[in-house]
């Protein structure tokens, strides 16, 4: 394995074939697929930074990385703020349950799937909320419910 700190952006529009079909393809380590998508001008192949949050969850996109051994890291792993999701019920419900805020079922969801998930914030309280999502664990009817939201579109059409 190469250094985990390449992070390979996903470009919206292109489908996950399109990047790694031919070269996945190969009978070669990952080692060497990350040289190759290097050389053709992609920062590496460890990680790849896409807008995931529970209004968006690209399924398919998350097995084709799990299946490449590439890290999935959330961009926007609260969506930034958008679609209300810090007042969504669904999630308030399930946070009761646990006794965890909305951002802190948004990160264990995250953390759950395996996503890394980074997210921002200016407040103080947010940043130690969101560190404190280790003594509790979505069961399976909460992930069902969670994956009832996705919406499977971005909530930032201006980017696209
Ligand atoms: N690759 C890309 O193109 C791209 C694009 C966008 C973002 N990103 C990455 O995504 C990450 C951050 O995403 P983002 O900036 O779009 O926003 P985000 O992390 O999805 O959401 C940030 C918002 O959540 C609020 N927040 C944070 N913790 C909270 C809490 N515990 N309770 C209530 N509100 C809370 C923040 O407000 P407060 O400040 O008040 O806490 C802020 O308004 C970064 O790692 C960034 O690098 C990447």
């Amino acid at each position: 394995m190469t250094s985990a700190s390449n992070i390979f952006y996903w470009q919206r529009g292109t489908g996950p074939e399109q990047v790694f079909g031919i070269i996945g393809k190969f009978p070669i380590g990952i080692k060497v697929k990350s040289l190759v998508i290097s050389l053709l001008g992609i920062k590496g192949l460890l990680n790849n930074q896409i807008e995931t949050h529970v209004f968006f969850q690209e399924h398919v996109l998350y097995d084709e990385l799990k299946k490449q051994q590439v890290q999935n890291e959330a961009w926007s792993p609260f969506s930034a703020g958008r679609n209300n999701i810090f007042t969504n019920e669904t999630l308030a419900a399930i946070g009761k349950k646990h006794k965890k805020s909305i951002a802190q079922v948004c990160l264990r969801w995250h953390y759950q799937r395996g996503v890394v998930a980074i997210p921002r914030s200016q407040n103080k309280a947010h940043m130690i909320e969101n560190l404190n999502i280790f003594d509790f664990e979505l069961d399976k009817k909460d992930l069902q419910t969670i994956a009832s939201l996705d919406l499977n579109k971005t909530q930032f059409p201006e980017w696209t």
